[in-house]
């Protein structure tokens, strides 16, 4: 049997390394890693198959940025063409990310069956282009491998037949339990010192004596009315009470500098290259709080059991909300709320939590749901 497994972006590849691994089991199955190439840079990609040992994907498209359209058009043009040659028996893709829906749409038309890792989230905001990205990939999916029973009733309730479903846990706390132990050797000075993005003193970094921060959505950083205030909430209170550490994202960067509000972050915040794998897995374990816009933190959040203050309005990942056990609460980028809660949260004690099958054999499960299938 030979499986095609796509990654295009950050986000994917820590979850495309436990599969790979569980793959390299099977002898009968011939595994073709595709890279879209929609993150490039060696921060944004590159380190993370080295960190988490992927093995070199077999075939590059180099897609590079774009917008939304030039990003999917161009990856499905050079994926078509992969696929027409190497003939696989299933596509596997994974997440929410332009090449998802791109790599879903042509897998179909090449009648190459689908499976989704991810399947299921719904944040029910359609401004958000990841949302568009899961509605597609799982009205394709022949294969539907959700992370939480709440993501499987997403799917009945769109009439998904139960055949496709298959509940199989969220694959990034498998790559979680593997690196623990090597993040938890870390020590958050030298990392931090390492990372900085320009020279400066760093104050003494405890555990618990520490902020981490990051924001990197549209809805939170391309609107100058929307950026100012979390930005003076930001550097005004939350640096003032502790160091507040933010490893910076590309398009975050680019924004801030647009608007002005540069010189007023890089004063207040420290600011970090875009981190690997345990790094950022470091600061999450020592960080007294977390304020992000990612989905992928949140879930880690809540198994590490660090307050989460998720700068959203909704979230696809609702099994992380403090209303369901985890350790995250929505609070938007209205600085009011953000301002209560961060107050309520310093308070709170970190309380890890563990969803049903989050259990670091997800891949294990995932591989058989395809072999079987
Ligand atoms: C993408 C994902 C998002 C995920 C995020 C994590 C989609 C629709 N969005 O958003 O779900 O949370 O990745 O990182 O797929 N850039 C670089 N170097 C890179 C990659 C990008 O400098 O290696 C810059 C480019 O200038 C680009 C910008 O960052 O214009 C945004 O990159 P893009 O791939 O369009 O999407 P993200 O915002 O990163």
């Amino acid at each position: 049997m030979k499986i095609i497994s796509v990654v295009g972006a950050r986000p994917n590849f820590m979850k495309v390394a436990p599969l790979c691994r569980e793959l390299a089991k099977h002898p009968e199955v011939e595994h073709v890693l595709v890279h879209t190439g929609q993150h490039y840079d060696l921060r944004m990609s590159d380190a993370f198959f080295v960190d988490l040992g992927i093995p070199a994907p077999d075939i590059h498209l180099n897609i590079g940025s774009g917008t939304h359209a030039e990003q999917v058009g161009r990856t499905m043009i050079e994926f078509e063409k992969v696929v027409k040659a190497e003939k696989p028996d299933w596509i596997v893709v994974i997440g929410d990310v332009n090449a998802t829906c791109a790599c879903s749409i042509v897998a179909k038309k090449e009648h190459v069956k689908l499976a989704h890792v991810e399947a299921g989230l719904r944040s029910g905001d359609m401004g958000m282009p990841e949302e568009v990205n899961r509605l597609v990939t799982d009205r394709l999916a022949d294969l539907l491998l959700a992370p939480d029973r709440i993501s499987c009733a997403n799917l009945k309730a769109e009439g998904v037949a139960d055949s496709r479903i298959v509940f199989v846990g969220n694959i990034m706390i498998d790559t979680l339990e593997s690196q623990r132990e090597k993040a938890a050797s870390r020590d958050v000075g030298e990392l931090v010192r390492r990372e900085l993005l320009e020279a400066r003193e760093i104050p003494d970094l405890p555990d618990n004596g520490f902020a981490v921060m990051t924001m990197h959505r549209p809805s939170n950083v391309d609107q100058i009315e929307t950026l100012k205030p979390l930005v003076d909430f930001l550097t005004g209170e939350v640096s003032r009470d502790m160091p507040l550490l933010w490893p910076i994202h590309p398009r975050a960067r680019k924004q801030l500098e647009l608007f002005g509000l540069w010189d007023q972050v890089r004063r207040n915040i420290i600011l970090l290259n875009p981190l690997g794998y345990h790094d950022m897995l470091r600061l999450n374990m020592g960080a007294r709080v977390m304020l992000t816009d990612s989905g992928g933190l949140q879930e880690e959040c809540c198994v590490l059991g660090t307050p989460c203050l998720t700068l959203r309005w909704n979230t696809e990942r609702p099994v992380t909300l403090r209303e369901h056990g985890g350790a995250s609460v929505l609070v938007g980028n209205d600085v009011g709320k953000i301002r209560a809660t961060y107050r309520e949260t310093l308070s709170t004690q970190r309380t890890p939590q563990r969803p049903e099958l989050w259990d670091g054999r997800t891949a294990g499960r995932i591989v058989e749901s395809i072999l079987n299938a």
